[in-house]
């Protein structure tokens, strides 16, 4: 725990709310960038709520790992390697995981490359990269669902955004162009796909020091921003995986077109 972290309070045990897992006993998930950070926390954790995880990720030796862990742990999971932007690649995988249940019920689209640089120095190659991951591949995703989600039951299409999406920083200008499409595109997503039973949201995490993320601000300056944050503390991988856990439960079966900020305030004052 950082030094100015202050310690979180247990809640009350009544009506077994202590434990906020929902059941997930069935569900079938694929989560893009499963291979580490947030994308591999979340994909542990949905496990562990009885969900059948689709582990795809550009770096297959993260996948496998990930998926290792959660049948080590007597979950279920399979690894996809490839790049997730590509349509063909995409729609592949879906049709695979398709294949063990006879449809999709979720996808979480968490996989991106996370990059800063002041604008006149945005490489083309980044660019592109950054866009399809983190633009392209949703369409995708959405296509895939359309295709494989049961009439019946329906999906749900979970999406991360970032509290960048609506303010302007210097040296994000790419990274909150694909989050400000990010946030767009779910509520268009909600409005298209809602009477056909698809709920289409989005966690908008802050500050996390996963791989990624370390990759763009150190260890120090993560602990510089505790003190501004108004709960004191950096986000953690297990914040977002119970955002998106609530939200892919039959509790939030009314939420539709939401961006959650978990974010210990972040969004909320500045
Ligand atoms: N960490 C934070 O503070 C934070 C805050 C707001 C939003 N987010 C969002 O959360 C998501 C996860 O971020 P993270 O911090 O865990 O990042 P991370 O870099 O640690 O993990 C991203 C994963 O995505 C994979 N990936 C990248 N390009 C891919 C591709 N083309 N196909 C398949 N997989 C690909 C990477 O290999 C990696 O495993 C991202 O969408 C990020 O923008 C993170």
């Amino acid at each position: 725990m950082a030094p100015n972290e202050k310690p979180i309070k247990p809640l009350r045990t009544i009506n077994g709310f202590q434990n906020m897992k929902p059941d997930l006993t069935d569900q079938y998930i694929l989560i893009t960038g499963a291979g580490r950070g947030l994308g591999r926390h979340a994909a542990l954790h949905l496990a562990s709520c009885g969900a059948i995880i689709g582990v795809a990720d550009i770096d297959s030796n993260n996948a496998e790992k990930v998926a290792g862990e959660i049948i080590s742990n007597g979950g279920k999971a399979k690894t996809y390697a490839g790049d997730m932007s590509a349509r063909a690649t995409f729609m592949a995988v879906a049709d695979d995981f398709a294949k063990l249940g006879g449809r999709i019920d979720a996808v979480i689209n968490n996989a991106m490359l996370l990059r800063y640089s002041p604008i006149e120095e945005v490489e083309e190659d980044t660019l592109d990269t950054m866009l399809n991951i983190g633009v392209k591949a949703l369409f995708w995703s959405a296509q895939a669902v359309l295709k494989h989600y049961d009439k019946e039951i329906g999906a749900t299409i979970i999406n991360l955004a970032s509290p960048v999406a609506t303010r302007g920083f210097p040296n994000t200008s790419v990274y909150s162009t694909v989050k400000g499409a990010v946030t767009v595109f779910t509520k268009s997503m909600a409005a298209e796909f809602g009477p056909q039973g698809i709920r289409v949201n989005a966690v908008s995490p802050g500050s996390v020091p996963t791989p990624g993320a370390l990759g763009l601000n150190s260890e120090e300056e993560y602990k510089k921003r505790a003190a501004w944050i108004p709960l004191r503390r950096n986000g953690r991988e297990e914040d977002n995986s119970h955002a998106i856990a609530f939200l892919l439960s039959k509790e939030a079966s009314f939420i539709n077109g939401e961006i959650i900020n978990v974010d210990g305030g972040v969004a909320a004052c500045n």
